[in-house]
């Protein structure tokens, strides 16, 4: 039972309540319209400490497309926040007007902490560099849509893979499907933090190889998943500026991929991904970026227990 449940991290959802979320993304990708009216009446209250232009304006979209209305802020500096109000009153108050709300934040755990004061479904639309669960709902939807399943492929995960929320979210939700390969693309610097190394792929026995060569593996891949370097989370502009463009996928790199690989990317890209390579069939970013307002249809759904 979903309905007034927070989310957090992927790991909240069990195996099979991702599949009942993924199975209503389908149905309203199918016949939009008949859900035309279902959140009509409820409200979801975006609050979103740090910029955002897909998870944000997706989440809207997706409750303007249920019928609801929408309420929030795009900045700190527009609320509260900036006179020093903390997450827990900031969401006490949200929810005297609000049904539900998505949270973007900084600082990891602070959706966390407004699930705990909040009385109504929290959604972690971004936690620092920790977890980022919409994202993975996206992807999975991408990727099922796709291939038309969601085991028994090799996924390359490219770039930043420690500070790339969106990276370590897929991990542990791809982790529990069947005959899941990761093979791991990234500097020895941005290497995928010892915790998703260590407690989901080993203790998990799940296979895995990392390396610092794209080009070596690419031809293995079924899907590959880029990332941008994430600058907001560097201490060092030097490092940034060294590590930035360690991977670019342009035609030359897609034309050693299998035909029928699928490559994502969460967005915003930076240079991971050279524009010519937009019109090759198999990129799949800008479907992702679609999937996502559909796949947070289903989730706003479930969790206000809108049948
Ligand atoms: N993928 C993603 O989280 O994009 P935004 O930062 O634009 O929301």
């Amino acid at each position: 039972m979903l309905k007034g449940r927070s989310l957090i991290e992927p790991m909240d959802l069990s195996p099979e309540e991702l599949d009942e979320i993924l199975d209503l993304a389908d149905k309203i990708i199918i016949n939009p319209a008949a859900y035309a009216d279902k959140c009509r009446g409820k409200i979801l209250a975006t609050l979103f400490y740090e910029p955002s232009t897909r998870t944000r304006l997706s989440f809207e979209a997706a409750m303007l497309r249920l019928g609801g209305s929408v309420i929030g802020f795009s900045s700190a500096e527009s609320s509260s926040v900036a006179k020093g109000e903390s997450v827990a009153d900031t969401i006490r108050t949200v929810a005297c007007y609000a049904d539900i709300a998505a949270m973007r934040h900084p600082k990891e755990g602070a959706p966390l902490v407004a699930a705990m004061h909040a009385g109504i479904p929290v959604i972690n639309a971004g936690d620092g560099g920790h977890q980022h669960p919409t994202q993975t709902l996206t992807d999975l939807l991408t990727i099922k849509s796709l291939k038309g399943r969601l085991n028994n492929f090799t996924i390359g995960l490219c770039g930043d893979l420690k500070f790339g929320r969106t990276v370590h979210s897929l991990i542990k939700a791809l982790a529990r499907y069947e005959n899941i390969k990761f093979v791991l693309i990234s500097p020895d610097e941005l290497r995928v933090p010892d915790y998703i190394r260590e407690e989901i792929l080993i203790k998990n026995g799940i296979d895995f190889v990392e390396t610092e060569r794209l080009e070596n593996v690419i031809d293995t891949l079924d899907v590959l998943y880029m990332t941008r370097v994430q600058k907001e989370r560097f201490f060092n502009e030097a490092d940034y500026l060294r590590l930035k463009d360690s991977y670019i996928v342009d035609n030359k790199k897609m034309s050693c991929a299998k035909q029928d690989m699928i490559l994502m990317h969460p967005l915003p890209r930076v240079n991971e991904i050279s524009v010519e390579v937009d019109s090759d069939p198999r990129a799949a970013y800008f479907t992702q970026a679609k999937c996502g307002m559909y796949v947070r249809m289903a989730l706003i759904m479930k969790l206000l227990g809108v049948e």
